[in-house]
């Protein structure tokens, strides 16, 4: 599809003369719209006739069947002076992709001067004035003040034409990569980074500096000019601290955006503020993406998996520069699709996260058996994980098998790191959401629950010395059973992650797709592996289960049970913690056993506070109260 530049504004303000230049330098043929007149209309202005909205809607019908023809050959530059925002929607006839408007303007006094003085005929001023009242300047397009020569005047269109299509603020390290990643892809690109004091560097300038050899891009410490300097509708993309900073941000940003603008907040920002922003903005008329974006760095630099959700009319104007900076699958289909409305983006990021809690804890748990229960060094785990990896690719498991080869000073550098884990709060937000759909996250929590312990490290000291753990004499544990039983837990940890979704999908009427959200999370995220391919191929579009339903999953969990539950228990039995190991076998366990204790619960409950039962030999939603006091 080629571009069709579409040169508005009053008469005498320009546009068959500048269109003409301008097509000349595009290489693209010029049309005048006067020229695809009916001979009614042309007859009545002759006379002096005013046209009417009647006589214009043939005209204006005519060339809009006609833009998509130009545009599938070599685009062209159309003048229509298509005063009313009605003429140009007629014009457009919906069509706004490769539409590209043009508005040409200046002062009444001057254009009538200078058409008084360039028409050799009689000018008459009061037609002039009357197109100036019916004039609706659009709010979208290059707008262009006619103050100057033609010349001077093409110039500032063929810059404007190369404005910036995207911005994004914040200039932390996903912000650049991300600026660096669209730049590399040929994207004109505006920055944003607030300048902090007087002494602050300028960070914007510097970051545009660095690379100018290299890229286009244009830096802005003023935010005003930093959303001026975008071209209309504008594109906005927020990575910054994800909290009140957004808010604040969108805030000062509201003043400068007009209908039909697109924010999209690619932080790991919690779903409920997506669904609250968006709600606000959509008042506004402003688009709103919750943009879940994954993996780190390196991912925003060469590809991140991209999980957008909220406005799909947004979506649909990024979806393009999203689908070419994203990752991409096996099959060479970006790693980035609409997730679906409201803060569904989000969510889905967020349960990414809480999945990454629980494999980045199964893995350590692993580690730490081998590394001080079975006395092996880092380099011979390394190795373990290595192979392990080329059974079941994991980005987590070949990141890890680095880590522990990492030396500084000829000693393992992983040895000099404090074991308090960090949490920016995603694993906790997936817990609470889970709660609150009724879901059982029993891997997620207890890797969440782990990073807690890790904290109390001063109590764990003061109570080691209380309680003198007696290690059992070593049992004698394959890698072979490791790794099964390492996969099990892993299979499990993936059900749990998938399962709030599913529930959560029903919940809020997200309607999410499972096989494409496995396919986004194949690349560039930090949960990737061979096991996501396989989950892409297992869930179908359109409907899904419990993960422990498909034939594939049952299938591969029966191999490795017998492994499974003897290894988790012998390896706790050796005295060495395996919180997420051990949730997922009681989850599988809970899952999988014909009944469970929870009649004594309801029992318990009945007894103490009469909050009554059902019975199996009565039906669901009949309810029963006995007093179980012995008589
Ligand atoms: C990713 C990561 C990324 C970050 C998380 C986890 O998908 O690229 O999940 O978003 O690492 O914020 O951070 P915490 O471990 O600090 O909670």
């Amino acid at each position: 599809m080629s571009k069709v530049y579409i040169l508005m504004g009053v008469s005498g303000v320009g546009k068959t003369t500048l269109g003409m230049m301008l097509a000349e330098e595009l290489s693209v043929p010029f049309y005048d719209a006067d020229n695809f007149h009916s001979a009614s209309n042309k007859e009545k202005m002759q006379n002096g006739i005013p046209l009417t909205d009647l006589d214009r809607e043939g005209w204006l019908g005519k060339m809009s069947s006609l833009i998509p023809e130009w545009q599938s050959s070599n685009g062209g530059v159309l003048a229509c002076s298509a005063l009313k925002e009605k003429y140009r929607n007629q014009l457009a006839g919906g069509i706004d992709k490769d539409l590209e408007w043009i508005f040409l303007f200046e002062d009444f006094s001057i254009i009538a001067d200078r058409i008084s003085k360039r028409k050799l005929h009689f000018f008459n001023p009061d037609l002039l004035k009357s197109q100036y009242d019916t004039l609706e300047p659009p709010d979208y397009g290059i707008h262009i003040k006619v103050e100057n020569s033609p010349e001077e005047s093409l110039k500032e269109i063929l810059q404007k034409l190369n404005m910036p299509e995207f911005g994004i603020i914040g200039l932390g390290v996903m912000g650049k990569s991300l600026a660096l990643n669209m730049a590399g892809k040929n994207f004109l690109v505006s920055v944003y980074n607030r300048r902090e004091g007087e002494l602050e560097e300028n960070i914007a300038q510097n970051f545009v500096d660095k690379y100018s050899d290299k890229y286009q891009l244009q830096g802005f410490d003023d935010l005003k000019n930093f959303v001026f300097s975008l071209k209309s509708p504008k594109k906005i993309l927020l990575m910054i601290k994800a909290g009140d900073p957004i808010d604040e941000i969108i805030e000062e940003l509201i003043p400068f955006l007009k209908t039909g603008d697109l924010i999209l907040d690619g932080g790991n920002s919690h779903f409920k503020d997506t669904e609250r922003r968006l709600e606000k903005l959509s008042e506004l008329g402003i688009h709103f993406l919750g943009v879940g974006i994954s993996g780190g760095e390196d991912g925003a630099l060469n590809g991140p998996s991209i999980m957008p959700g909220g406005s799909k009319e947004g979506y649909n104007r990024v979806k393009d520069l999203l689908g070419s900076i994203a990752a991409k699958d096996r099959l060479e289909r970006p790693c980035c699709n609409y997730i679906g409305p409201g803060s569904s983006g989000h969510y889905v990021k967020m349960v990414h996260n809480g999945i990454e809690y629980g494999e980045m804890q199964l893995i350590a748990e692993f580690y730490y058996f081998m590394r001080y229960f079975q006395d092996r060094s880092p380099e011979a785990i390394s190795k373990v994980f290595t192979e392990w990896n080329l059974k079941q690719i994991s980005f987590l498991l070949e990141i890890t098998a680095d880590i522990l080869l990492k030396k500084e000073n000829n000693q393992y550098l992983l040895d000099k790191v404090l074991d308090i884990a960090g949490q920016k709060g995603t694993g906790g937000w997936t817990t609470v959401a889970a709660l609150e759909v009724g879901v059982s996250l029993d891997t997620i929590t207890a890797s969440v629950f782990a990073r807690n312990i890790s904290a109390f490290k001063k109590h764990k000291n003061q109570v080691r010395e209380l309680y003198k753990l007696k290690n059992k004499a070593d049992l004698e544990i394959t890698d072979d059973e490791l790794f099964k039983s390492y996969r099990s837990a892993s299979v499990i940890n993936h059900s749990i992650g998938f399962e709030l979704l599913r529930i959560a999908s029903v919940e809020y009427g997200w309607n999410l797709n499972f096989s494409e959200i496995a396919r986004i999370w194949t690349n560039g995220c930090i949960i990737r592996s061979s096991f996501m391919e396989k989950l892409s191929g297992i869930y179908d579009s359109t409907k899904s289960s419990h993960l422990l339903l498909y034939p594939d999953i049952a299938e591969k969990l029966n191999e490795d049970q017998e492994i499974f539950t003897r290894i988790i228990p012998a390896i706790l039995s050796q005295g060495c913690p395996m919180q997420v190991c051990s949730s997922a076998l009681n989850y599988f366990l809970s899952f999988t056993r014909e009944n469970t204790p929870a009649n004594l619960i309801q029992a318990q409950r009945d007894y103490f506070g009469a909050h009554t039962y059902e019975r199996i030999d009565k039906p669901r939603g009949e309810y029963f109260h006995s007093n179980w006091k012995p008589e």
